[in-house]
């Protein structure tokens, strides 16, 4: 389990180990774009403020996820106990 801290809104939500961030969101009543949700098409690239992200996506580039400053929140998570801040 890891945390999302959602920056414009003020609100922060666990997600559990057997979630992913956008089916939390979705369970917050909060609809992100998306398209394939299985990491592939970039359609649910968000921006990171903050935090240590485990990239699962196959969109991004190896430069890309080294940078830690944006991620696919469809199938990447935060590490385990830690807190993603992310631009939503
Ligand atoms: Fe396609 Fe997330 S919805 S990468």
């Amino acid at each position: 389990e890891f945390t999302v801290s959602l920056a414009r809104r003020g609100l922060s939500v666990p997600v559990p180990a057997g979630a992913t961030i956008l089916e939390t969101l979705r369970g917050e009543g909060i609809e992100p774009d998306v398209s394939c949700e299985q990491g592939v098409c970039g359609t649910c690239l968000t921006t990171v403020l903050e935090g240590q992200i485990d990239h699962r996506d196959y969109f991004l580039s190896a430069h890309d996820h080294k940078a830690g400053d944006r991620m696919l929140i469809c199938v990447s998570r935060g590490k385990p106990g830690t807190t993603l801040v992310l631009d939503l």
